[in-house]
């Protein structure tokens, strides 16, 4: 295992189509199907970075910005903000679009923490994060105040 790793080892990014099981009565896709595909991505992406398994702890605010319609393409990026001692912050994204208009429009987005876990199911060290874009860097810095914030 290495033992530092860069946020784009680690990047998922999962597309989804808006099928007629995934929406309300009125075609508009569910909050509860969306946070299921945030939270898939984000478990892809610590895992692949721990090299481990990695449960979620938290989630933090999701706002609903705009509805996703039935037919709608998704494209949800999770990638890791930075790794303190057993936890992942990682921030999702996810952008949408119809068939038919092709600009995509950021429709969501969160910070989930994920922990990893040994074989007995323990918080287990993972390996740290070296963030290289100014991006990346600006996300690492401002993660240590939202973990505090993060009610234990
Ligand atoms: C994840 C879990 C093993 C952590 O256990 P714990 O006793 O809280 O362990 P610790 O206190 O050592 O905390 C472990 C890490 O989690 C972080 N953590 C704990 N609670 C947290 C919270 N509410 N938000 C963010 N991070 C949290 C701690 O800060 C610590 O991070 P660090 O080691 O990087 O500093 C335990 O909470 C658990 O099993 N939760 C259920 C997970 C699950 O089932 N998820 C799926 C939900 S459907």
């Amino acid at each position: 295992m290495k033992t530092s790793k860069i946020p784009k080892d680690s990047e998922t990014i999962m597309t989804e189509i808006v099928f007629p099981n995934d929406t309300n009565p009125m075609g508009i896709l569910q909050g509860g199907r969306l946070i299921h595909w945030m939270d898939t991505a984000s478990a892809v992406c610590a895992q692949i970075h721990a090299e481990s398994i990695a449960v979620t702890v938290s989630i933090d605010k999701v706002y609903f910005k705009s509805p996703v319609h039935l037919g709608d393409i998704l494209t949800i990026k999770a990638k890791l903000t930075r790794v303190f001692k057993t936890s992942m912050e990682i921030y999702v994204e996810v952008w949408a679009r119809s068939v038919k208009i092709p600009e995509q429009f950021l429709t969501n987005q969160a910070y989930f923490t994920f922990v990893a876990l040994d074989s007995d199911a323990k918080p287990l060290i993972v390996p740290a994060i070296k963030p290289v874009t100014s991006e990346e860097k600006k996300q690492y810095s401002a993660a240590l105040k939202r973990k505090k914030e993060r009610k234990h």
